[in-house]
């Protein structure tokens, strides 16, 4: 990968992957030391973190460059419009997805990752036989994320990753040294009816209203300036 932070200047073209290469994508990865550890580990293997907070992506690009890892790049755009339009089918083999924002407020349920959306998105983008791991402090999440699986065909429900201290994230350390409890659980994607994904569509508290952050939209791509300064050291 030529760049550690990806720049999106087309919000329908698609990243350009190595397809002769495995592919590994953690969403939500914080500033990446999980990745960037399995990085050092897998040369022979792409990886991509998708992380929307800027500060955690500065962090996770030097220490990608600190480390000269060159198998390895982060992307700060939203995870659902990212799995859903950017990324080539049917080539990652692994997805991660540790700690999400649980969102435990009943009205603000509709933020969460895990849902039909993301689901018909992340098969599409799984090789058959891929694999997704899940893990959360959050009963609740755990439970309903459990849910959201058991009722969608194209997945099978295999036995989660160990979770050695090697693995631990930044906030399962944090979780961990409170005693929190993890829940972790990991799908495989199968085979099944490959059809198009329908366009999505913003629902109307996520449009861009003047004074309020944008939650869903390529906010990545009006910013991809301060993103090229980033990945030349210049910010
Ligand atoms: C609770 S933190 C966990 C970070 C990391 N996975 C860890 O375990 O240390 C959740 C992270 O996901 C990011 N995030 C949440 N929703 C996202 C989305 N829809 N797209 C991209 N990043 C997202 C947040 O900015 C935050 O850094």
């Amino acid at each position: 990968m030529k760049e550690t932070i990806l720049k999106v200047t087309d919000p329908c073209k698609k990243l350009e992957f190595d397809l002769s290469k495995p592919l590994e994508i953690e969403v939500g990865c914080g500033s990446g030391g999980f990745l960037a550890r399995r990085a050092a580990a897998n040369p022979d293997c792409e990886f991509l973190g998708i992380e929307r907070m800027l500060g955690r992506v500065r962090s996770f690009a030097h220490k990608c460059q600190k480390a000269h890892l060159s198998n390895i790049a982060v992307l700060r755009l939203e995870a659902l419009y990212t799995f859903h339009y950017l990324l080539p089918e049917h080539h990652a083999r692994k997805v991660y997805v540790f700690f999400p924002d649980p969102w435990p407020k009943k009205k603000h349920h509709s933020h969460r990752l895990f849902g039909p959306l993301f689901l018909a998105a992340l098969w599409k983008r799984l090789e058959i036989g891929g694999r997704i791991e899940f893990a959360t402090d959050h009963r609740e999440y755990f439970e309903t994320v459990e849910e959201c699986f058991s009722g969608n065909e194209k997945f099978r429900r295999v036995e989660p990753m160990a979770r050695p201290e090697e693995v631990w994230t930044e906030f399962e350390r944090d979780f961990r040294s409170k005693g929190m409890p993890i829940y972790s659980a990991a799908w495989e994607a199968l085979a099944g009816d490959d059809k198009a994904l329908e366009p999505l569509k913003i629902p109307p508290e996520a449009e861009p209203r003047e004074g309020v952050k944008r939650r869903y939209i390529a906010f990545d791509i009006a910013e991809s300036q301060e993103a090229e300064n980033i990945s030349k050291g210049e910010c």
